[in-house]
């Protein structure tokens, strides 16, 4: 580590002349304090003895008799040819005491959006959530090809020019966005503009940016129910009036939604999240004619498209629209993987002045190393072809789950199977509380989020949502049967 130590030492002690006579005594002290009160912490690697002697213009005979007296003490271990590292745990207990404590003052009061926020956190939390059995929303992560994206992200690396170090259009890369509106064209009948299209980090940053950009507080928000957490947390942070919309097994009933001037509609049409249904044509045009009516945008959340349209593919309302009404949302967290954050979204014109200076202004731009990697995998045809493995995983999984969870469970929870998407909805018997259940089950090692927590009004109803794409076949039977036993003690 060639890192400048200086700053830590001084407020440790060095320096102070006045009461050591030997430095090297006075550079031991301060160091053997950082390490006691875990400014340098266990295992990280101290200076070379010449460059700390540089750094603090003392002579580097100086520096190593101060190590090799830590050495001796044990607080620091040498490695001959390799260096001096912090060593473990021997003063854990009094490290311990010096651990940054919370400090007891009077400080500024959060906002009200910051307490919004902390508020609804216990809504979505997954913390305590230990393995991917059976949480929702994740896809086959196990055959992400590591590989391929690893060699792709090399090659950005190999290349790379200073030039492209600097701060990159906030918008995305150009050649990311003429990509992304191709395959759109292709999967989603999708015709727009390039310059439409805004690179995010996903879905949910795309809506954080756009409801900053048109919500004012009371300003009312179609959301239909139940609808994604996140969503509604988000909307309900900025103090919009939320006009539940109630979901039937054409989609929304938009026409039954009490509401007088709403800004926007926010909708799931292709997997109704988290029911699983899939808004009928009917409905769509349905809602395009009542948002004109009412000058209102809708916010389509196409967030796994590639899976729910890929059987029994359905026109996008961005593509029905001709007024520029909708908003598409897109992400590449669902069929790649939630850590690669990437996602766009697509804006009426009017909108993109407004979105880029926020943008600009807020989180900047996403990484180009991230979006240079995926332009490639796109080009390179490899979108295409994981596509297509996560579709067959995917369906493999789904039948294996719906056929072991049935034989286990019998009719004691009953399988919604038409979901098109990640997840399957498991109906409980009325006298079983989902909350309760899904808390018992995950201290019993099984994930399984309840239905009711997506509801946003007092409609509630009790279910298990189970994600099953990312378990392999063994794990999924072996959950199913740890999950029958944890239920049959319940
Ligand atoms: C309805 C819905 N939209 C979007 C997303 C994805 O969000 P992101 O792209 O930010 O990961 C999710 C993730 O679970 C979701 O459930």
């Amino acid at each position: 580590m060639h890192f400048n130590i200086k700053n830590i030492l001084t407020s440790h002690g060095f320096g102070n002349k006045i009461n050591y006579q030997n430095i090297y005594i006075n550079l031991y002290d301060s160091i053997k304090r950082a390490i006691i009160n875990r400014t340098l912490d266990e295992n990280v690697k101290l200076p070379p003895s010449r460059v700390l002697a540089q750094d603090l213009e003392i002579s580097r005979s100086t520096v190593i008799k101060a190590y090799e007296l830590l050495v001796l003490e044990k607080y620091v271990l040498s490695i001959p040819g390799s260096g001096y590292y912090i060593a473990s745990t021997k003063h854990k207990k009094m490290r311990h005491n010096f651990k940054a404590q919370p400090v007891k003052g009077k400080y500024p009061s959060i906002s009200k959006r910051g307490n919004a926020f902390r508020k609804n956190i216990q809504l979505i939390s997954s913390k305590s959530e230990k393995g991917i059995a059976f949480r929702p929303g994740l896809p086959p992560l196990d055959i992400f090809p590591v590989q391929q994206w690893k060699h792709l992200m090399n090659d950005y690396w190999r290349n790379v020019r200073s030039s492209q170090l600097s701060y990159s259009n906030t918008l995305g890369l150009e050649s990311l966005r003429e990509n992304i509106s191709n395959y759109l064209k292709i999967y989603r009948n999708i015709d727009c503009n390039s310059d439409q299209i805004i690179i995010t980090t996903g879905s949910l940053h795309s809506l954080s940016l756009l409801s900053d950009a048109l919500i004012d507080k009371k300003d009312e928000v179609v959301i239909e129910n139940p609808t994604y957490p996140h969503a509604f947390n988000l909307f309900d942070s900025l103090k919009a009036k939320i006009c539940p919309a109630h979901i039937d097994e054409e989609g929304i009933v938009i026409n039954k939604v009490k509401c007088k001037t709403p800004k926007l509609v926010y909708t799931t049409p292709s997997n109704q999240y988290p029911t699983g249904i899939k808004m009928s044509i009917n409905r769509r045009l349905e809602l395009l004619k009542w948002a004109s009516k009412k000058n209102t945008l809708i916010v389509e959340d196409d967030y796994d498209h590639e899976f729910s349209n890929w059987e029994n593919p359905i026109s996008s309302i961005f593509s029905l629209d001709n007024q520029e009404r909708v908003i598409y949302l897109g992400t590449f967290n669902k069929l790649l993987h939630p850590s690669i954050r990437l996602g766009y979204m697509i804006v009426p014109h009017y909108l993109i002045d407004t979105i880029t200076a926020l943008y600009e202004q807020s989180s900047r731009f996403v990484s180009p190393s991230v979006q240079e990697t995926l332009n490639a995998f796109i080009e390179k045809d490899y979108l295409n072809k994981h596509l297509r493995s996560v579709i067959e995983v995917s369906v493999e999984r789904k039948e294996l789950f719906l056929e072991t969870f049935n034989s286990v469970f019998e009719n004691e929870i009953i399988l919604d199977s038409n979901n098109t998407g990640l997840h399957i909805i498991g109906k409980l018997k009325d006298e079983i509380e989902d909350k309760a259940l899904a808390n018992y089950l995950a201290k019993k090692g099984v994930i399984a989020h309840p239905f009711s927590k997506y509801f946003i009004d007092g409609s509630k109803k009790n279910g298990l949502v189970m994600g099953y794409s990312s378990v392999n076949s063994k794990l999924i039977k072996e959950t199913i049967f740890k999950m029958k036993k944890a239920y049959s003690e319940y």
